[in-house]
């Protein structure tokens, strides 16, 4: 049975995509500094999949940690690397905290990892390399644009470095995934997004408004050059980026990969504008929401989708999630997490 290290574990991707290794018979080995989620977490996963993971409370940045890490669970093969702080303008405020946390951790898991022949790391990369694309839908060679924000910066500088070690080390295999936008909810709705404080992005806004947290909705924006006048994105429910996770790691594992580094990008391939999402909410789930369109917002591209052919010929996975499930999705979960 393959041992996998967990990273950002029982954070809002990290958590589902344990359940799917869980699920698929992998040993998982978790750990998360708990800056952005809760040990809870934990039991949702236990509750899915009848195995309570071995979990470390641990911070990465830390180089003694991530070797006493590895020297205890000896026989780990590869990692999925999800810790990260993401708040794009938190990095902005605060750069030191973001290219320290995002990047030291990076670091030093490869460092560990590179110890290990055969080794394999899939890395949590975002479609915000791209910036706004020249051409939609956006394949995996279009240009990487400056970066917006400190966040989007650690993301480019981290493939960089993965690409880096992997053109010199024949011990360790990677691969970056692009995700788009992430949402949604384990169809249990024992996991899902906790968002703390105030949400940013724009589902748990929505699924707090639907519920009675926030007043309204402020829609950023409503003259772009876009059909309706509101930002397009690609909303992938957080399931199947899970189980991109698996087929990337399955990919690198089985051997097959010709190169040692290589990037996909994960979204569905639609893109929706805003005023889409929320009719989609409203028409997934019956609850009128509250709205009000509002001045944009600084550093939002005017669109992005994913072009899926890369990801679906060569990993052979696709999205299977409808917008309005994943939507329903999350607002089940916004449901249960109020009753707690
Ligand atoms: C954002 C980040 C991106 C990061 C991703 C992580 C910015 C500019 N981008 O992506 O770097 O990788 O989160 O999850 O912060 N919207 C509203 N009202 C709201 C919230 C959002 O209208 O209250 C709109 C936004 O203008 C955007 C769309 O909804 O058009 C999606 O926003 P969001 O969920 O924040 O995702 P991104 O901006 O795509």
């Amino acid at each position: 049975m393959s041992k996998i290290l967990i990273t950002g574990g029982l954070g809002y991707i990290g958590s589902h995509t344990a359940v799917v290794l869980i699920e698929k018979g992998y040993e998982v080995v978790l750990v998360d500094n708990l800056s952005n989620t809760r040990e809870e977490v934990l039991d949702g996963i236990e509750q899915i999949t009848g195995k309570r993971p071995v979990f470390y409370a641990m911070d990465l940045a830390e180089k003694q940690q991530v070797s006493d890490l590895f020297a205890r669970e000896k026989d780990l093969i590869g990692a999925i690397h999800f810790a990260a702080y993401k708040a794009v303008g938190e990095s902005v405020q605060e750069p030191l905290k973001y290219y320290q946390n995002n990047l030291c951790s990076l670091i030093y898991l490869l460092a560990a990892l590179d110890q290990i022949p055969g080794s394999a790391l899939i890395f949590s990369s975002s479609c915000t390399v791209y910036g706004q694309a020249d051409t939609l839908p956006i394949t995996e060679l279009a240009p990487i644009k400056p970066a917006e924000s400190p966040y989007g910066n650690t993301k480019q500088i981290g493939e960089e470095i993965i690409r880096d070690l992997c053109a010199v080390s024949d011990r360790i295999k990677a691969i970056a995934l692009r995700y788009f936008n992430p949402i949604g909810a384990h169809s249990s709705a024992l996991i899902g997004e906790l968002p703390l404080g105030v949400p940013q992005n724009l589902v748990p806004f929505i699924t707090q408004t639907a519920i009675g947290i926030r007043e309204r909705l402020s829609v950023f924006g409503d003259q772009y050059p876009t059909p309706d006048g509101t930002c397009i994105r690609d909303y992938i429910h957080v399931v199947d980026l899970a189980e991109a996770h698996l087929a990337a790691l399955e990919r690198i594992l089985g051997g097959g990969m010709p190169e040692n580094f290589e990037v996909f990008n994960v979204g569905t391939g639609q893109g929706n504008s805003v005023l889409e999402v929320v009719h989609a909410f409203e028409a997934a789930t019956g609850v009128k929401l509250n709205y009000a369109i509002a001045p944009k917002r600084a550093g939002d591209v005017i669109a992005a989708y994913a072009d899926t052919q890369k990801v679906e010929q060569v990993l052979g996975w696709k999205a299977r999630y409808t917008l309005e499930e994943s939507l329903a999705a999350s607002w089940a979960w916004e449901q249960n997490i109020r009753k707690k």
